[in-house]
């Protein structure tokens, strides 16, 4: 059963490629990927970072994502046909039960996964995945949110109470919506030495062209998981709605300041 709180439909296939437009080029940055890196993305979604991590592997290297959603996997497909990376295949698989060839086990330098422990039940095991797949001395990437850190100023009203029914909505699936504190003993866990951790950052401020982009982010993901909240009780419809009207108000004041981060660690395994 999927616990994926945004689902694939065409809308929301459209926010997390602009999600992707803002924030691969910060994310790349902290990779330091190898020309001819061997790397596993696991997640990946519409693949646009995975596309983008191979352009730096480039053709001698290898990149391989592993998606579950069927149009997620499509799409990526789609994308790579779009830049005809020969060296990148997507293929469908299940994060929580990796399922490599006895060939690819143990064989990648890195792997790397964004935004999809937060939305499973068990991220220990696909932490204990992605170390197996990776070889000795090779790098194992997580980047994912931890929502308490969500801060607005100055504060709309009514936002605080529906980011927490947000937040309530990932515990109620079984997942865990801070799971970003906690990236770091998960490498360690899962055996990985030599850890770092940093941050990603993902917030703007009123002035900025790109301000209204994450304010049409946020309130993407709001819409998406309004039913979830509505059907669990964790917000009743007016305040939703009255909370959204708020936000877009919000987003018109050029002293807004949205301030938030992705967490980021990387471990290596001995
Ligand atoms: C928020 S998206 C992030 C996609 C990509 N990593 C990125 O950063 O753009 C999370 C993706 O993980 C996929 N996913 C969720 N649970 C999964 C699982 N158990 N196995 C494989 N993919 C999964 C979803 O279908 C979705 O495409």
């Amino acid at each position: 059963m999927s616990n994926y709180i945004h689902g694939s439909e065409p809308v929301e296939q459209a926010r997390l490629s602009k999600l992707n437009d803002l924030i691969n080029d910060r994310c790349l940055n902290l990779l330091t990927i190898s020309t001819g890196d061997n790397i596993l993305d696991v997640g990946s979604g519409l693949g646009q970072f995975t596309l983008r991590m191979a352009e730096q592997a480039g053709p001698t290297g290898k990149c391989l994502g592993i998606e579950r959603d069927k149009k997620q996997l499509t799409a990526s497909i789609q994308n790579q046909h779009v830049r005809q990376f020969s060296w990148v295949e997507f293929r469908e698989g299940n994060a929580e039960n990796l399922e490599l060839s006895q060939a690819e086990w143990g064989s990648f330098d890195l792997a790397h996964a964004r935004f999809i422990l937060e939305h499973v039940r068990s991220p220990e095991s696909i932490m204990s995945g992605m170390v197996k797949a990776v070889r000795s001395g090779g790098r194992v990437v997580v980047e994912d949110d931890d929502h308490a850190q969500m801060c607005l100023h100055p504060n709309p009203p009514g936002f605080l109470t529906l980011w927490n029914a947000y937040m309530r909505s990932y515990d109620r699936l079984g997942n865990d919506p801070h799971i970003g504190r906690r990236l770091v003993s998960l490498l360690y866990d899962t055996g990985l030495r030599n850890i770092r951790n940093n941050v990603v950052f993902f917030g703007d401020s009123g002035e900025s062209p790109t301000f209204k982009a994450y304010v049409t982010n946020l309130i993407g993901i709001l819409e998406g998981a309004r039913e979830l909240m509505l059907q669990q009780a964790l917000i009743d419809k007016i305040s939703f709605q009255s909370a959204v009207n708020h936000l877009e108000e919000w987003a018109k004041n050029p002293e807004a300041a949205l301030w938030y981060t992705i967490n980021w660690a990387a471990g290596t395994k001995p």
